[in-house]
C-alpha cells in the first residue's frame, strides 16, 4: 500500500509526511496531459445542436493551427480553447485558460481567455448579443492574435467535412507543453521537468511538496 502521511488536520504536517506526498505526486503530475486529453474527449458525441461535436471542432481547430505552421503551443491553445465547455457551460474560456496558465505565454493565455467574446463576432448578433463586443479590447495588444485566431482556426472548424486529425498528431506536442510549468505559485517546489520523471517512479528525497491542500 501507498505510504501516506497521518495528519488530520494539515497545520500538524511534517517534513516526513510531505516527503510521503512528495514522492507521489511528480507521477501524478506527469499524467496531466493524459487526464486533459482524456478530458477533451469527453466533448466527444456532445453535438449540442453544432455542425460537428465538440470534440471534432477542437481537433479542427487544432489541424487548422498546425496546417498552418503555428508552433506547438499555439496549436496546443487551440485543441484545448473549449475544454471547458463540460464545467464552464457559461464561460468555458476561463476553464481552458485556467488550465493553460501555468505553460503558455502571456499573449496565448490572454487569447485563449479571451476568445469567447472575439469569436461572438460570428454570431452573437443572432442570439440577441452585440456582435462587436470585442471592441472594448480595441488598441489592447493581444487584439489582433485573438481575432486572427478565430478568424482562420476557431470560426471555420465547424465543417463535418473539414481536415481533422487525430489525437495522437497532437499526442507529442501535448506532453511538451505541459512538461514544465512557466508560471505557478509552487513552481520553486515543482522545479523539474515532469517529462524526465517516468510513470509510476518514486520521486528522489528532493521532491516538490504535492500542491493540493
Ligand atoms: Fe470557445
Ligand atoms: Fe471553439
Amino acid at each position: 500500500m501507498t505510504d501516506r502521511a497521518t495528519f488530520t488536520r494539515m497545520e500538524a504536517s511534517t517534513p516526513d509526511d510531505w516527503r510521503k506526498i512528495g514522492a507521489e505526486f511528480a507521477p501524478f503530475a506527469r499524467q496531466l496531459p493524459d487526464r486533459l486529453m482524456a478530458h477533451l474527449k469527453v466533448l466527444e458525441g456532445d453535438y449540442g445542436g453544432f455542425p460537428v461535436d465538440r470534440y471534432t471542432h477542437s481537433l479542427q481547430t487544432a489541424t487548422r493551427a498546425l496546417k498552418a505552421g503555428r508552433d506547438d503551443e499555439y496549436v496546443v491553445c487551440a485543441l484545448f480553447h473549449d475544454i471547458g465547455d463540460t464545467l464552464g457551460t457559461f464561460n468555458h474560456f476561463d476553464i481552458a485558460a485556467a488550465v493553460l496558465k501555468p505553460f503558455v505565454t502571456e499573449e496565448n493565455l490572454w487569447m485563449v481567455q479571451h476568445h469567447g467574446i472575439f469569436q461572438g463576432y460570428y454570431f452573437f448578433h443572432h442570439i440577441g448579443l452585440d456582435r462587436n463586443l470585442r471592441d472594448q479590447f480595441t488598441g489592447h495588444a493581444h487584439f489582433d492574435r485573438t481575432a486572427e485566431f478565430c478568424d482562420l482556426y476557431d470560426n471555420p472548424a465547424f465543417d463535418p467535412k473539414g481536415e481533422t486529425l487525430p489525437m495522437s498528431e497532437f499526442e507529442p506536442m501535448v506532453r511538451r507543453v505541459f512538461a514544465q510549468p512557466r508560471n505557478s505559485i509552487y513552481k520553486a517546489a515543482t522545479n523539474m521537468n515532469l517529462a524526465d520523471v517516468p510513470a509510476g517512479a518514486v520521486a528522489p528525497a528532493t521532491a516538490p511538496a504535492a500542491v493540493t491542500a
